[in-house]
């Protein structure tokens, strides 16, 4: 068996995703999927289906933890999602997000807790900013953390933006694409952009070596992403505009739930097939 990716889907190998692979799919101009995944089940799947990038998003604030955003998600909320997905996966490649406060003080707070995501089963992690987490991302790198970047809308700041509204707009946008080229100098192995406009994304996929990684910033990044409860339309309301639902969890998994209950209440459930007399 090849140890060589010939694409990131329909591989020839059972081996995981490196950030290797990630750089040669750029550098063929294959384009690829990543999706959020925060536990067992959905991980297990996404594997299955071939999925080549997992990210355990601080996004689980607001999908799994009941917050508002993610400002207040911790290290000790996200260490035990991120092992959950490194334990149920064999081939994606598995990525920790930072949550907030858990580097910006220090390059060394920063090693310390993706350290603490490697030993999940991490093999890379993300965190949010430019030039002023340069330090940290130096010291990741040449400790052996492969990094993530994340620029544009990065919610973490959401308190200092005013509000989720796009971002890199006229000049703000040489200053993001300064902030790119700076972390991709740091040692970043590819820069997720979130929410800016899809000329300046289009623009620094072009500027940049390493792969871009798009979520409402246009068709113009080598890589996409989607927050996997949006993505399947388990989370409620129509979502930003930039948002494709590939299905209607929420319907499927409400009349699921109503049945049951309505099956339980009559009393044809359970019922003789199931092991009842
Ligand atoms: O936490 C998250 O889901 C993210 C993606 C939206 C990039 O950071």
């Amino acid at each position: 068996m090849s140890d060589e990716l010939s694409t990131l889907y329909g591989g020839v190998t059972s081996r995981r995703v490196t950030t290797l692979d990630l750089q040669k799919a750029k550098d063929r101009g294959e384009k690829w999927a990543m999706l959020t995944s925060y536990d067992s089940l959905t991980a297990q799947l996404f594997d299955e289906v071939g999925i080549p990038v997992l990210l355990v998003g601080d996004s689980a604030g607001n999908n799994v933890l009941g917050f508002e955003n993610t400002v207040p998600v911790t290290m000790e909320d996200l260490l035990p999602l991120v092992r959950a997905v490194a334990l149920s996966t064999k081939r994606p490649l598995v990525i920790a997000d930072m949550p907030f406060g858990s580097y910006q003080e220090t390059p060394a707070q920063a090693l310390h807790n993706a350290v603490r995501f490697m030993r999940m089963g991490a093999q890379a992690i993300k965190l949010e900013g430019g030039r002023r987490v340069l330090h940290q991302v130096e010291l990741l790198v040449e400790s052996g953390v492969p990094v993530m970047g994340h620029l544009g809308l990065t919610p973490q700041s959401v308190n200092t933006l005013g509000g989720y509204r796009v971002q890199g707009r006229g000049a703000a946008g040489d200053q993001l694409l300064d902030d790119a080229l700076a972390l991709q100098e740091a040692g970043a192995f590819a820069l997720a952009l979130e929410v800016v406009p899809a000329d300046l994304a289009e623009r620094v996929t072009k500027e940049l070596t390493i792969p871009t990684i798009g979520i409402g910033a246009g068709a113009g990044t080598d890589a996409q992403v989607l927050v996997w409860t949006d993505m399947a339309g388990l989370t409620p309301g129509p979502g930003p505009k930039f948002l494709k639902k590939y299905a209607d969890l929420r319907t499927v998994l409400g009349d699921a739930a109503r049945a049951y209950a309505d099956e339980v209440r009559e009393g044809s459930y359970p019922a003789t097939e199931h092991g009842y007399s």
